[in-house]
């Protein structure tokens, strides 16, 4: 039933064949080693579409080289039956999705982002390399893009070279990388994809940590200290809904809550939930979005306070 479909043409022309006969797609992409949460955009999507699509490609693009691509983890096989239980209909896995000379390029090369920082990029030959980008500019800067200065464009690009390649009806992110869904929903508008963007609920383990990939990364005591991410998430929550309107003393609760625990604050922000500015005053739907590190690992979440 799970077709594996590993070629970009072919990609296209199961999908193009699809939707000529009137069915309509529903694309999730994700970087593989797929759990509960990436199930549950499964799910989302099949509520959306006839046909669901999901595409493994750890993105060598949204990586800078302090970042270890190659110790992503993955588990191909298990993945295969994941989605094979789940019902999806086909899985699209590249093996290489830019027109780069080698893989090994990527990250080779140094490059100036922001006119300050010096962060690496993948290779701008004008030759066999890949040299366009997709900045969403405003929202790529901030939170998850201060520490990750080549992230957003890196995702931005990927997910519009799968939209051209897969041509989906709806793609479907997870609200657990909050920028990331918003940086994607404001690319798809301002260059007018035919595709629509759904946000996804954050999926957590039953003592609340909220499902990561990284978090197979976590040494027992460390995933329990990690757990004062959620909670202190929840207490501003609890703030917020008692009448505690500012921002600034809800940040500091958040903060102290997970330095407390033994965590490393890398951001705590609260931001409205379109555009992701900075509010001073809860007066609008906003979302308190958290990074922090628990020894080599970083991990983040958010809540939505509507
Ligand atoms: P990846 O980390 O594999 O995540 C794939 C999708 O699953 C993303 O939309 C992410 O937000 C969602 N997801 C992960 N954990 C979740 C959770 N606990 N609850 C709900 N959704 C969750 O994000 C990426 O891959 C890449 O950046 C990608 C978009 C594929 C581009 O390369």
């Amino acid at each position: 039933e799970l077709e594996v479909l590993r070629d970009k043409a072919l990609m296209r022309s199961w999908s193009r064949s699809r939707r000529c006969n009137g069915q309509t797609i529903a694309l999730v992409p994700t970087m593989g080693f797929l759990h509960e949460g990436h199930l549950s955009l499964i799910r989302t999507a099949k509520s959306l579409a006839d046909l669901i699509i999901v595409s493994i490609y750890v993105n060598p693009g949204q990586f800078s080289p302090s970042e270890d691509l190659s110790a992503y983890p993955s588990d191909f096989s298990g993945d295969l039956r994941k989605l094979s239980a789940a019902g999806v209909n086909a899985v699209f896995c590249p093996g290489e999705l830019y027109h780069s000379a080698s893989v090994n390029e990527f990250g080779d090369h140094q490059e100036a982002i922001n006119g300050e920082r010096e962060v690496a990029s993948c290779l701008e030959d004008g030759g066999s390399g890949h040299e366009t980008w997709i900045r969403v500019e405003r929202l790529e800067k901030g939170m998850c893009g201060t520490s990750r200065p080549v992230f957003f464009r890196g995702v931005a690009t990927v997910v519009a070279k799968l939209f051209n390649i897969v041509e989906p009806d709806v793609a479907v992110f997870g609200k657990k990388d909050y920028q990331q869904w918003r940086v994607i929903c404001r690319m798809v508008r301002d260059l007018d994809f035919a595709v629509k963007v759904i946000g996804s609920n954050i999926i957590r383990d039953a003592d609340g940590l909220a499902m990561s990939s990284r978090n197979v990364h976590l040494s027992p005591t460390q995933r329990e200290k990690a757990l004062s991410i959620n909670r202190s998430l929840s207490k501003a929550k609890l703030a917020a809904e008692k009448g505690q309107k500012n921002c600034q003393d809800l940040k500091d609760l958040v903060k102290q809550t997970i330095s407390e625990a033994g965590g490393k604050i890398d951001y705590v922000e609260i931001v409205e939930q379109q555009g992701l500015r900075p509010v001073e005053e809860i007066s609008c739907p906003v979302v308190v979005c958290v990074a922090a590190w628990f020894g080599n690992v970083r991990l983040i979440d958010n809540l939505e306070i509507d």
